[in-house]
């Protein structure tokens, strides 16, 4: 079989002006919560593939989590697919932002930035993090509130998961209800840990980030102040990570 399947568009939502979801119906192999495929289309000459998350679970009409790069390659493509237009779909998935890939431990902290939050939608949503851990807690940062993508979502999911805490960041405009600024000042502070009324320690803390590089080395090094370590299946800690570019 082809390892691409031609996928066709059955949904789309616009968050802001440069944020959006799609709806895919594709023909794609089995995979994690957690994981990534990629998206392509044919150019004249080339492919041109990037990867891109999961958001739904397994089993699901497949769902994308985009931001568009006005000079990138693929996504200004990509957010002009409309319902009905096709794409391609890489039929495998990869990646290890799983949940089979974090040790056993008490609290499980997400924490993304911009469409990063699409891969912990999908762990949500799968559900078997109920069963694995005792607390869960949400962190989404991003620029502005619209981007809180996914959100009424996951109070939906989670609204009977009274150890379960959502905790948006908003750093580039003052809205009630969410947080100001950025993740990573809020751990340093110890704010973060205040809000949820749970401590990061070795111990019981398990911690998956996910999106914007500089966001993910630096959320990194502000645990690493509180003694958690990156993750390796040969030298087990409490961080694992995942950069979207
Ligand atoms: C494992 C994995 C999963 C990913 N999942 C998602 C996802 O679910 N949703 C999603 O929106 N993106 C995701 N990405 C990013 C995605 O693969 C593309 O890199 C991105 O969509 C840009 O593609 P492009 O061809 O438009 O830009 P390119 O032509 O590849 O140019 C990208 C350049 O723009 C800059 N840049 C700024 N912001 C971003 C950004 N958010 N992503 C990538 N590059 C950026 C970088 O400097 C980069 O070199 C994922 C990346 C990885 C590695
Ligand atoms: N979102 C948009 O409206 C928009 C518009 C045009 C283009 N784009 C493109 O899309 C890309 C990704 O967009 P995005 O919205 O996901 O942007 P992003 O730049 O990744 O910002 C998302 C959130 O992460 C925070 N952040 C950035 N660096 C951090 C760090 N080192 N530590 C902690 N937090 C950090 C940002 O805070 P700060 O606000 O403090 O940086 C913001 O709250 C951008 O790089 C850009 O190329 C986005």
């Amino acid at each position: 079989m082809a390892s691409w399947s031609t996928g066709r568009v059955k949904a789309r939502k616009q968050w802001s002006d440069t944020v959006f979801s799609l709806v895919v119906e594709a023909d794609v192999e089995p995979f994690k919560a957690g994981q990534f495929t990629k998206l392509a289309y044919h150019g004249e000459d080339k492919r041109v593939a990037r990867a891109y998350s999961y958001v739904n679970p397994p089993g699901q009409d497949c769902e994308f989590y985009l931001v568009t790069i006005p000079q990138g390659q693929l996504t200004p493509y990509l957010d002009r697919l409309q319902v009905g237009d096709e794409l391609l779909v890489q039929r495998s998935a990869a990646g290890f932002l799983t949940l089979d890939e974090v040790p056993a431990g008490r609290d499980l902290w997400l924490m993304a930035t911009g469409t990063g939050v699409g891969p912990f939608v999908s762990i949500l949503a799968e559900g078997s993090c109920w069963q694995q851990f005792e607390n869960i807690v949400l962190v989404h940062g991003v620029r502005t509130a619209d981007e809180l993508g996914y959100r009424e979502y996951i109070k939906e999911l989670t609204y009977d998961k009274p150890n379960f805490h959502y905790v948006p960041f908003v750093s580039r405009e003052q809205v009630p209800d969410v947080q100001a600024g950025r993740i990573t000042t809020a751990i340093s502070s110890g704010k973060l840990e205040q809000l949820v009324g749970l401590d990061f320690d070795p111990e019981h803390s398990r911690v998956m980030i996910c999106g914007n590089p500089d966001m993910v080395r630096d959320t990194r090094s502000v645990l690493g102040e509180k003694d958690l370590k990156k993750h390796l299946r040969r030298k087990p800690g409490q961080i694992l990570m995942e950069n979207y570019w």
